[in-house]
């Protein structure tokens, strides 16, 4: 089993970047803000963390409102930051634990928290900011990340009880991951206090903010009583972020010993560290096999359906470039472009020769032992003028005609529309 180390709770404000970029160590007004996180730096070495699982939240640089998810987890092997308006922060991209994030999602959806996944996503200043901190002078963070982004900024957003419902499936979930070696520390990233919009902007409550890191160490389930209004009412509009350090305290034993805890407060946001120790006991080994059988139980026996291939996390990252590829098939030019200049445009999405010679012999079902998902082969099939039928009748080894004595009603259809709908339709391709 994996092991939870602790869970350290700190702010992402961008000025820790800011701060860290432009070299203020040693300015006494930013100071203590180097000091915090020097003691983060410190425990995370000292205690040999390998995986830094981290929760922030995204300030609409890689998440918009066209498709705004409400937990959305890192499935990647490498992140890399965001442009947020004056060109990336020049900081060396982080390499992601891809076994330990597919087997969360695994088990986060098996406990029935319907996560987003995202892949091939730069990460902004919610994450880099304070995981630059964490790795100090370190040229990057030479362990791994798994990123868990949460979308606190669109309402409706989740309580303050999911997030530390989600904690608590988290904790099973990293515990339950086979390798004794993991040590892994949960962060949690945001608040405290602030506001930074309206007349109310420049709010902030540091009693309350004592108060909260009080009740998180020793009473956590009170703050999953405490509404959004009210964090908002307490903690300022986004401060009321800090309900993502629920998801970190979920993810820990009820019993933990604080390391360390401070606060500061300069100028817009009391900017917070805090290490928090698991000193719970380690769960019972058969009860760790109970979960992943949990875990395992919605897809089990899967793979005894002869001609079936669930498209998997795993051949989604290793067929992104060729799906990703075909799904771009939606765009007008693109699709000129793959049927005018395609061996042009295979070599600028640096498809290898045999994912290209699949594509120009439309060998449909070694696409889909390849891992390539149906549905951009049925893209595919309508930019070039085959039917959907063409193509299962070629899955399935057979001419269109023995494929279509198979079906009730012979048809032809495909996703095309306009003209090419009525060539299809017309056998015109
Ligand atoms: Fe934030």
């Amino acid at each position: 089993m994996a092991q939870i180390i602790g869970g350290i709770g700190v702010s992402h404000s961008p000025t820790i970047a800011f701060a860290k970029d432009t070299g203020k160590g040693d300015d006494p007004a930013w100071a203590p803000i180097f000091d915090g996180f020097r003691v983060v730096q410190q425990w995370v070495q000292k205690q040999e963390i390998d995986v830094l699982f981290l929760i922030f939240n995204d300030h609409i640089t890689s998440f918009f409102f066209d498709h705004y998810p409400a937990f959305s987890l890192g499935v990647d092997d490498r992140y890399v930051t965001a442009d947020e308006g004056g060109g990336p922060r020049q900081y060396p991209a982080v390499q992601g634990h891809v076994a330990l994030s597919r087997h969360i999602a695994s088990a986060l959806v098996a406990d029935e928290f319907d996560l987003a996944l995202f892949q091939k996503k730069p990460l902004d200043h919610g994450l880099f900011s304070p995981l630059s901190m964490i790795a100090g002078d370190q040229e990057g963070w030479p362990g791994t990340i798994v990123p868990l982004q949460v979308g606190v900024l669109q309402f409706p957003v989740p309580s303050a009880r999911r997030c530390y419902r989600l904690g608590q499936s988290l904790r099973k979930a990293i515990q339950s991951f086979p390798d004794d070696d993991l040590r892994v520390a949960v962060v949690a990233t945001g608040g405290l206090s602030h506001q930074v919009h309206g007349e109310r902007c420049g709010f902030n409550n540091e009693d309350w903010d004592n108060e909260f890191l009080a009740l998180l160490e020793h009473d956590p389930e009170k703050l999953t009583e405490i509404r959004l209004a009210e964090y908002a009412e307490r903690s300022g509009m986004e401060g009321a972020e800090v309900i993502m350090w629920l998801i970190m305290r979920g993810a820990l034993s009820p019993s933990v010993r604080k390391v360390y805890s401070s606060t500061y407060l300069p100028s817009m946001t009391n900017i917070a560290t805090l290490i928090l120790e698991d000193t719970g006991a380690k769960p019972e080994p058969a009860e760790l096999q109970a979960y992943r059988e949990h875990v395992g139980y919605q897809l089990a026996g899967v793979e005894k359906l002869p001609g079936t291939y669930p498209f998997t996390l795993e051949a989604s990252h290793r067929t992104y470039r060729l799906n990703d590829f075909l799904h771009r098939l939606v765009i007008p030019a693109h699709r000129t472009r793959f049927l005018n200049d395609f061996e042009a445009l295979c070599t600028e999405y640096k498809l290898t020769e045999q994912e290209r010679t699949m594509l120009r012999e439309r060998q449909w079902q070694a696409l889909i032992r390849y891992g390539v998902i149906f549905f951009g082969l049925e893209k595919m099939a309508a930019v070039v003028g085959v039917s959907n039928p063409q193509v299962y009748a070629s899955m399935r080894g057979e001419d269109l005609e023995t494929f279509q004595k198979t079906r009730r009603v012979a048809m032809q259809y495909s996703v095309a529309a306009g003209p090419r709908a009525q060539q299809i339709e017309d056998g015109d391709s």
